[in-house]
């Protein structure tokens, strides 16, 4: 099969749906134990877990991150992915647009979803091997007006690139490229990771250059080292490196980068991903310091099997369990939880201090956020 964009990005999509691409690495959130509270003094009704982001109101703290586009096939996808983000009044993103900054004639695959997301927050998308290669401002500008967006999500795979026959493995110039385009673009950029998570030395290293929000996407969902050596054995071709404990392990777990993204950019903005499967993954992501919570792989899986009824029905659930969880430790709203106390569970708790990071350390991140929100604490 031809290597080019458009075949891969279409690859992509059916080896994830058809394969175990999650990682067996788990994303520690289960240690995440938020503390009940049998007195909550609030009615259920009254908890609102809308959320500010990029200017906007978002009606639950929740995303769909930056998945597809880019082949006249993936079009319904994107158009069913943002009638339903947009029902829902969350935000959504769109995959790398690389493919229609070089052929401008599939750039209505992506601008579908601000068509069909005509209010909600939307994201663009551009990959970091790409800036590597030369992409700039024009670039970022392109790709922002083709969609609309409210926000460029820079993405960072070195981890896949490594293990993908012919990767762009290339990483030098990244953050002046990210630099550039932070000074001269008109809305904000967030820096995401794809799966293995960003550390709090990225993080700290963006954020210095202004970088607004940070897009964990950590260990323990959608994993691209698997997915890559997967597609390189259904090809009878071997990756360029033998992967080994790679595949399920290599990486930073979501509920550690969480954290250290809070600590190293306290004032940011931070979105939980990578492995957020429910409403209680995503309350404990929050409990940690996240903003918000975004979801990947389940939500393809969810509209390609079942439709957006499915897709729908999934996102919902998810949104009422982030409600009944503010609920019961007594929270009326998405600030008041990341305040919440919690328990955190042997290896979380060691895994923090391995990183220099104790409770305190992440409760006064937490109480910087929320102060930058204007909640008073
Ligand atoms: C089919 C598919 C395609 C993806 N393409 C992109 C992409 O083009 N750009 C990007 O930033 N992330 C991409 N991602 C990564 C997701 O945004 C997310 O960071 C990652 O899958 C972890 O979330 P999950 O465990 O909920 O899937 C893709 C994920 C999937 C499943």
């Amino acid at each position: 099969m031809e290597e080019g964009t458009l075949p891969r990005k279409l690859d992509h999509i059916r080896v994830t749906l058809e394969r175990p691409v999650e990682s067996r690495h788990p994303t520690l959130l289960s240690e995440v134990r938020i503390v009940h509270q049998p007195l909550p003094e609030l009615d259920l009704g009254e908890v609102d877990v809308s959320v500010e982001l990029f200017g906007k109101r978002l009606r639950a703290p929740l995303m769909i991150t930056g998945m597809t586009g880019g082949h006249p096939a993936v079009r319904g996808i994107n158009a069913s992915l943002a009638r339903v983000a947009e029902r829902l009044g969350i935000a959504i993103g769109v995959g790398s647009q690389r493919a229609a900054i070089e052929r401008p004639e599939v750039a209505d695959t992506f601008r579908v979803v601000r068509e069909e997301a005509p209010t909600t927050v939307v994201v663009a998308n551009l990959g970091a091997p790409q800036l590597a290669l030369g992409y700039g401002l024009r670039e970022a500008e392109r790709a922002v007006e083709m969609v609309e967006a409210d926000a460029l999500a820079v993405h960072l795979n070195p981890a896949q690139e490594a293990f993908q026959v012919e990767g762009d493995t290339n990483y030098r110039g990244v953050l002046r490229a990210i630099k550039e385009i932070v000074d001269g673009l008109d809305v904000p950029v967030i820096v995401k990771e794809t799966g293995t998570g960003l550390s709090r030395e990225a993080v700290a290293q963006l954020r210095a250059l202004g970088v607004e929000c940070f897009d964990v996407s950590g260990l323990g969902g959608t994993n691209w080292v698997k997915v890559e050596v997967l597609r390189a054995q259904e090809r009878g071709v071997r990756p360029p490196v033998e992967p080994d404990g790679f595949t399920d392990y290599w990486g930073n777990p979501t509920a550690v980068a969480v954290a250290e993204a809070r600590v190293a950019a306290p004032d940011a903005c931070v979105i939980a991903s990578g492995g957020v499967r429910t409403g209680l993954d995503a309350a404990r992501a929050i409990v940690l310091g996240a903003d918000l919570a975004g979801v990947a792989l389940p939500a393809l899986r969810a509209l390609l099997r079942g439709g957006e009824e499915a897709l729908e029905r999934l996102l919902r659930g998810m949104i009422d369990q982030v409600r009944v969880a503010a609920y019961l430790a007594g929270a009326r709203s998405t600030v008041d939880l990341m305040l919440r106390p919690a328990v955190l569970g042997p290896r979380l708790a060691a895994e923090l201090a391995w990183r220099g990071i104790s409770w305190g350390d992440l409760v006064r991140a937490k109480i910087a956020r929320a102060a930058a929100l204007g909640r008073r604490v």
